[in-house]
């Protein structure tokens, strides 16, 4: 599939595709949490094509929820509540024209989904929700599911214009005994 994403940048689209690619065969699903319209979702798809991995997708598609204080930067005013709306059939419909298996698509708040609205054992996950509380609920969800070697790839933590989720992932790092590394502006996390 062609490379069509205007959140994430081409470069850092390769890289999660990498690293997706060397979970594959290990235990656990893949996960997205902040997925939008499905453009890395659905190159996600492509890939676990033929695997008996499963592909989890989650967003509230209302758009992104308020900033709070810890979202707050000097850049400015970019990223309100509402924008980057889209609906779970637009993107539903994205992966029927594809011809993919659908993912599991789940609407949700991420502070309103508990620990069963994910699979049990996670290899991969892409964490995508822009803002503090929406990273630090996706950490939490993630947080004891991940197999070993399984990797987590946090988009935005070196994008000073989303502060919160630096913060979020800097708190949830505190006392962890992971490795991480970061490209462009993600932080990859191997468990
Ligand atoms: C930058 S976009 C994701 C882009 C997507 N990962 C991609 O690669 O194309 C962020 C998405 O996160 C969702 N989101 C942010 N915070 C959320 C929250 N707390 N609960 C549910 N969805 C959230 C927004 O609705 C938006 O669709």
């Amino acid at each position: 599939m062609a490379f069509r994403n205007d959140q994430v940048s081409e470069l850092e689209t390769n890289k999660i595709l990498e690293l997706a690619r060397k979970c594959l065969g290990s235990s656990g699903d893949f996960v997205e949490l902040g997925c939008y319209k499905g453009d890395t979702s659905l190159l996600l798809a492509e890939i676990l094509q033929g695997s008996d991995h499963i592909l989890y997708i989650y967003d509230s598609f209302e758009g992104l929820p308020e900033k709070t204080e810890k979202d707050q930067s000097a850049l400015g005013e970019d990223f309100k509540a509402k924008e980057l709306f889209v609906t779970k059939r637009e993107v539903k419909e994205r992966f029927l024209r594809a011809g993919y298996k659908l993912p599991v698509i789940k609407k949700a708040w991420f502070n309103e989904l508990e620990g069963q609205d994910l699979p049990d054992k996670i290899a991969f996950a892409f964490l995508d929700g822009d803002f503090y509380e929406s990273i630090r609920d996706s950490l939490k969800l993630i947080d004891k599911k991940m197999t070993k070697n399984g990797i987590i790839v946090i988009h935005d933590y070196l994008n000073p214009a989303l502060p919160g989720v630096k913060r979020a992932v800097d708190e949830w790092l505190t006392n962890k005994q992971v490795k991480t590394e970061t490209f462009q502006s993600m932080i990859i996390i191997n468990d």
